[in-house]
């Protein structure tokens, strides 16, 4: 957390709860940025209470996001992890790095925001049949990408790849649980570039055990608060599940590095002093929540 004279920015891993929100009141900041699109880390009731201003940058570089989510697509279809390791033994055989065509398949995108429809702009591209599902479903996708809106369990029904890119909310909490889970499509693989708890990862470790969950790509972790960002190499993560992720070849986790692009880093720092310079001039800044 960076801090100013009146004024700090935040990220997602920061604790911006009631309590913290408080404390900073306390010692006299009147502005909070969060270096992020999604404000599931703010207290933004608490933050209003205590007429603290908050603003996001909700548009930072969706492709970022997008390219990222697409790239684990890949590296979990074509097996690319496994064959890097193994070249790197010099072990040159082909017999466990067969992967599957992207073209073709049925691809289910929970949340078709800016980010969702970079993402079905991509896959669009690479033969998709795309299905999608919205509470506010964007039509125009359907006429530029092919993208069919439908019912959630009619996407889990016939999806082979489910990419999520819902914000996380009470909405969203747990979306995908052991319920849901269970109506996909045996050895489905599943995307989380969104929020770590928009899955309920025991469910996740459960579906991925039993083999109903063939892929799981997750750029983000319910649990990834204090962990993600920071080298524990040697320290016992003291995570289960953590643990458990890590350990399953079919599992590919980055660390919260979807939006890690010079493009989205250069955007992101543009529009935090452009929220800055605005309360500093006594206006309402740009994206304030
Ligand atoms: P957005 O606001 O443009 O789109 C979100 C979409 O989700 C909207 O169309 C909304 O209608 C839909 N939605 C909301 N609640 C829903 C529900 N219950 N069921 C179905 N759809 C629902 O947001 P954007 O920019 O596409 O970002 C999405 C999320 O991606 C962010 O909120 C954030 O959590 C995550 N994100 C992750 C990053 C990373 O580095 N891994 C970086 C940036 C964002």
């Amino acid at each position: 957390m960076a801090s100013g004279f009146d004024a700090v920015s935040v990220f997602t891993g920061d604790d911006c709860s009631a309590a913290l929100l408080q404390e900073l009141h306390s010692q006299g900041v009147q502005y909070l940025v969060t270096r992020s699109a999604g404000v599931d880390h703010i207290d933004i009731d608490a933050a209003k209470k205590l007429g603290i201003r908050v603003a996001n940058v909700p548009a930072y570089s969706p492709h970022a996001i997008a390219e990222h989510g697409i790239a684990m697509m890949l590296a979990l279809t074509r097996k690319l992890i496994l064959a890097d390791n193994q070249v790197h033994q010099q072990d040159f055989r082909l017999d466990n790095l067969v992967g599957f065509n992207l073209h073709h398949k049925t691809v289910g995108l929970i949340g078709t925001g800016k980010i969702g429809a970079i993402t079905a702009k991509i896959l669009h591209g690479f033969g998709c049949q795309l299905l999608a599902y919205d509470i506010h479903p964007d039509e125009s996708l359907t006429e530029k990408y092919g993208v069919v809106f439908t019912t959630l369990a009619e996407l889990c029904a016939a999806a082979d790849i489910i990419s999520l890119h819902t914000p996380l909310n009470p909405s969203t909490k747990y979306l995908v649980n052991d319920a849901l889970i269970s109506t996909m499509k045996d050895g489905v693989m599943i995307i989380n570039t969104a929020r770590g708890a928009v899955v309920n990862t025991t469910a996740i470790i459960h579906g991925l055990t039993t083999g109903k969950i063939g892929f799981y790509g997750m750029d983000v972790y319910e649990k990834e608060k204090g962990v993600f960002f920071y080298d524990h190499g040697g320290e016992d993560l003291h995570d289960v599940q953590l643990e458990q992720l890590l350990s399953m070849n079919n599992v590919l986790l980055t660390p919260h590095q979807a939006f890690a692009t010079t493009e989205a880093l250069g955007s992101i720092a543009q529009s935090c002093f452009q929220h800055f310079d605005a309360w500093d001039r006594g206006q309402q800044a740009q994206f304030e929540l």
